[in-house]
């Protein structure tokens, strides 16, 4: 890289602190300076893209607005909390660790609990740990955003997993810093202070969290975090909300946010569970070296750019075709795996199909809240070989996601399955240094094998490390692929769902920003879209958000529709019409603009 070349990188590094970027956005909102042509890039491009994004997580602190994940500030209040934990460790009686979010910060919330109390297990120790997703376990794999929105499900829901317990830390996860279903939550805890202890996890500075009026309630999210910071000082409430970039593609908190969730409250967790069960000592070093490894694994990924792009080509090529993707994956990396796919439907508009996740022991290995979700939730092996093997030809992707700890021989079987419809399998596989086992079978029958090996031995720590590993990697392989097939438009997903009164507002000024129009103009044109009118009702324009976010849920490409009206003046119809011709809505937002 020259010279000029590096200058410019370092500064759309840190572009967006500066206090004129974006300023009426929280860094969750902004856009990300290094992906602004995503849309246009090279899949090899795109990888770099997202690596360098995801290296924004570690930036120093020096010179900089907003503190990160490993300043002094955060890590003592990690150690702050992680002693909380550890006391609950050395004495669980009537006592509850609740972790809880929507959406990602949900689903991380059931990954982190399920390693921690499997942890415990193997310890002989009874569980702690107890997760909530607002919306319940379908969240985990589908979009559920509107009980996002209601403070009062995520009290009751609260309420109830802490039914008879006398001690409750709460880690409440909102990336944005904005979910009523979590504020409601905390406020339960600021209300019941003898009980619970509250700890919030989010990624913007307290100033940038959200404060719009809630409905039905004296508390916006601001206000409660405001609350929080006054007894932070007495180890009363704990903030943990370092900044890491703007995400890739602008708000899709999946992607830092979730990574990031996963390394902080790993690195609490584990640190109790070292002080409690081997008296190794909570101290600042001790965080920060575990951190460190966390910041190591982001170097794995670039390691392997060009096998990462030559998937992600593959990927994008099957997606055009309006094919499928399949991952097939074992243990935690599976969980990742459907995790990662359930997320295409509501980040870039997907059909349920386009991306399908399946783990290998379906809900016996998950061991979820709720246990089997039925017929809309198949999540086997057994089910990807009854219900979508049989359709799959050459041009449906599949990928293998296992680990040497895995059992291989299973992992062959399958992969000869599979071979017998599509040649267009391929491998994620974790492995460490010296691992024998025979995988040399299963990468002959994959087009190309992804083979990461680890220098250390198998231990809870590399299987974390494995994980992030593979969730930045799914992340990257999903989302290129969905830019490939021109869902992007420049780092902005153009065909949200609005769904709840965060992505109301989001898709509100998407519209200004992309037709310059003011915003009662956008807000307007959003709701003809989303009401099929042309003409707003009065009975429209006096029902609040939930009603306008309530009736977007059974239609589609309704930000895209209010941008060809509002950049052409053409009626809906005319602007369906022209969807429908230019299906890409890159291009016929494109061609609307020039
Ligand atoms: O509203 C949908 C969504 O943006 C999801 O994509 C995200 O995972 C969820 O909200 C939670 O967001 P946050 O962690 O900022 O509360």
């Amino acid at each position: 890289m020259s010279g000029s070349e590096w200058t410019c990188r370092l500064s759309s590094m840190h572009e967006w602190e500066s206090p004129y970027y974006e300023p009426s956005l929280p860094v969750s909102e902004k856009s990300n300076p290094l992906t602004r042509d995503i849309d246009r890039a090279s899949s090899g491009c795109i990888v770099r893209m997202l690596q360098a994004c995801d290296s924004q997580m570690f930036l120093e602190e020096a010179g900089a607005t907003y503190q990160r994940l490993m300043s002094d500030g955060v890590v003592e209040t990690l150690m702050e909390v992680a002693k909380k934990v550890e006391l609950i460790l050395k004495d669980p009686r009537d006592s509850l660790v609740v972790l809880s979010g929507c959406g990602t910060s949900g689903r991380l919330a059931f990954l982190v609990t399920s390693a921690f109390n499997r942890a415990l297990k193997e310890l002989n120790q009874s569980p702690v740990y107890s997760y909530i997703i607002a919306g319940g376990d379908k969240a985990l794999f589908s979009s559920q955003e509107a009980p996002e929105d209601d403070p009062k499900l995520g009290m009751l829901s609260l309420k109830e997993a802490c039914e008879g317990k006398k001690r409750v830390l709460f880690i409440g996860i909102s990336c944005g810093l904005s979910a009523p279903f979590v504020a409601g939550q905390l406020d339960l805890c600021l209300q019941n202070p003898q009980v619970y202890t509250p700890v919030l996890v989010g990624f913007n500075p307290t100033h940038q969290a959200r404060d719009e009026p809630i409905p039905g309630c004296s508390f916006t999210f601001r206000s409660v975090v405001q609350r929080m910071e006054g007894l932070a000082k007495s180890q009363k409430a704990f903030l943990i909300n370092p900044a890491v970039g703007p995400e890739a593609i602008s708000g899709s908190s999946r992607m830092k946010g979730g990574s990031a969730t996963k390394i902080l409250l790993e690195v609490v967790l584990s640190a109790a569970h070292a002080a409690a069960f081997t008296h190794t000592p909570i101290t600042q070093q001790g965080i920060l070296q575990h951190m460190r490894a966390y910041e190591k694994t982001l170097e794995i990924p670039c390691a392997h750019n060009e096998g990462m792009s030559a998937l992600l080509e593959a990927a994008g090529k099957s997606l055009q075709r309006g094919r499928r993707v399949c991952y097939l994956g074992w243990g935690s990396l599976g969980v990742l795996g459907l995790v990662d796919a359930s997320e295409c439907v509501p980040t870039f508009g997907a059909d349920y199909e386009d991306v399908r996740g399946f783990i290998s022991g379906g809900y016996n290995e998950l061991k979820n809240n709720e246990g089997p979700l039925g017929p809309d939730f198949r999540i086997s092996h057994e089910d990807f070989l009854h219900l979508v093997l049989p359709s799959l030809d050459d041009h449906d992707m599949v990928l293998l996601i296992y680990t040497q700890t895995d059992d291989v021989s299973d992992v062959e079987k399958l992969a000869r399955r599979v071979r017998e419809k599509t040649s267009n399998l391929h491998a994620v596989y974790h492995r460490v240094d010296g691992d024998t086992a025979a995988t040399d079978d299963i990468n002959k029958l994959c087009l190309s094998s992804l083979r990461i090996t680890w220098p250390s031995p198998a231990s809870g720590l590399l299987q974390m490390q494995w994980e992030l590993c593979t969730k930045l990697f799914l992340n990257a392989l999903s989302t290129g692929a969905h830019v490939l097939k021109g869902k992007i438009y420049q780092n902005h997903m153009m065909d949200l769902q609005v769904t709840n009164s965060k992505l109301y507002c989001r898709a509100t000024r998407l519209l200004q920003k992309l037709s310059g129009c003011p915003e009662s103009k956008c807000e307007e044109a959003l709701l003809k879209a989303v009401y099929k009118v042309d003409n707003l009702t009065v009975e429209i324009t006096s029902s609040d958000i939930s009603t306008h976010t309530h009736t977007a849920r059974t239609r589609t490409k309704v930000v895209p529709l209010a941008l060809v009206c509002l950049l052409t003046g053409c009626s809906l119809a005319e602007a369906e019409l022209r969807l429908e011709q230019q299906p890409i809505v890159r291009d016929a937002v494109e061609a609307c603009l020039s």
